[in-house]
């Protein structure tokens, strides 16, 4: 079915919605480094980073990561002429790095085609590696008052409950009917603080579970808290089944250096950064056996295995990894490029220079600190 406004709503009601959510947004939202403004503007460069990070990523934890983001590449010509390494050295622990390499690409292509600037231009937006339909939305409508509706997870609750509406707005029909009523909603001036106003709402009252309907701006026109159906509307995501998968990591010695590989361009994640060898045990596979077949079969290394120095557990989409890391020595071989594209001995003070997956980052820095204040 698509989106149409209420029949019992009178005229002015989007009216008085429209003046309500932003009267709330301006005296309720978050003081948030991105919305800082130049002479009433922001820059287009500046909302461009923050909805790239904040897409897969909470806003507290991207809070810390984009001001050392735009502190290191203030500019979009900053960005442009930095290498893929660092702009991934600064992504590191926001996950999802396909994001920064798009923005870095995207970045490039600016520099050649548009002169360094950020364009008001759709179809150029469009054109950009990693900006689909909410990233065009929330750039254009923040930076240039474009009037395009945004659709994330916050707004998606507070749109579904405020309509009512019932299917599941994530995929198909309830899909093209929550971008609908986006765009219905949307007012013809301040798109943008529009726009963050539902996200903001989404997050700090209309929230998941137990949302505090008493503080909210909408809550009259509500036909989830009229229906009582709050915690119905909208119906929870699907949870994807989980599979626990048991991984070793080795750290390779040689004297006083350690072996790093980079992963290729072609690998399934973490492409084109760094790591100690790590792969999936066999089922039934002792750990200290899986650690020398690991190195042999991933860089052509013969290692022996020595202590367990530490378990990390982390999950990445739908499985829970326990990843058992080992020491090894250096006991021969020479590398044999394939599973990783380079490989590179170092000492361990040097590691916090390679961008690096946080399971990794969390074993890196541990072989860091001197072995009397290990924890293991
Ligand atoms: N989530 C996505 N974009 C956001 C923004 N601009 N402010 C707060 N949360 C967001």
């Amino acid at each position: 079915m698509p989106f149409t406004l209420p029949k019992d709503w009178p005229a002015r009601a989007l009216t008085q919605l429209r003046a309500k959510l932003l009267d709330w947004f301006d005296a309720n939202k978050r003081d948030l480094p991105w919305r800082a403004t130049t002479d009433g503007k922001r820059d287009p460069y500046l909302v461009w980073v923050s909805e790239i990070m904040l897409q897969q990523t909470t806003v507290a934890a991207v809070v810390p990561k984009f001001n050392a983001f735009v502190a290191r590449f203030p500019t979009l010509a900053a960005l442009a002429s930095a290498t893929e390494q660092d702009v991934l050295k600064l992504w590191e622990g926001l996950g999802y790095y396909r994001r920064a390499r798009h923005l870095h690409a995207a970045a490039i292509e600016l520099m050649r085609t548009h002169g360094g600037t950020l364009p008001d231009d759709a179809d150029v937006w469009e054109s950009l590696p990693g900006v689909g339909r909410y990233v065009l939305g929330a750039v254009l409508s923040q930076a240039f008052d474009r009037q395009m509706p945004i659709v994330e997870a916050n707004s998606l609750r507070v749109l579904s409950r405020l309509f009512g509406y019932r299917n599941d707005p994530r995929t198909g029909e309830g899909k093209a009917w929550v971008w609908q009523a986006a765009e219905a909603v949307l007012p013809a001036k301040r798109c943008g603080d529009f726009n963050q106003a539902l996200m903001e709402l989404g997050a700090l009252v209309c929230a998941p579970t137990n949302p505090d309907c008493a503080k909210c701006p909408l809550a009259n026109r509500c036909e989830a808290k009229r229906l009582n159906l709050q915690g119905e509307i909208p119906p929870k995501a699907a949870r994807p089944e989980i599979t626990n998968v048991r991984e070793v990591g080795v750290v390779v010695r040689d004297g006083d250096r350690v072996l790093v590989c980079q992963r290729p361009a072609t690998a399934n994640r973490w492409q084109n950064m760094w790591e100690v060898p790590h792969a999936a045990l066999a089922e039934g596979e002792d750990a200290s056996a899986g650690a020398a077949r690991v190195v042999k079969e991933l860089t052509g290394f013969d290692a022996e295995p020595g202590a367990e120095l530490l378990t990390i557990r982390h999950g990445v989409t739908r499985y829970a990894i326990t990843l058992v890391c080992f020491e090894a020595e250096l006991r021969g071989g020479t590398f044999a490029p394939g599973a990783y594209a380079a490989a590179r001995w170092v000492r361990t003070s040097a590691l916090a220079e390679f961008p690096t997956s946080s399971p990794q980052r969390k074993l890196m820095s541990a072989l860091a600190t001197p072995r009397q204040k290990r924890l293991f």
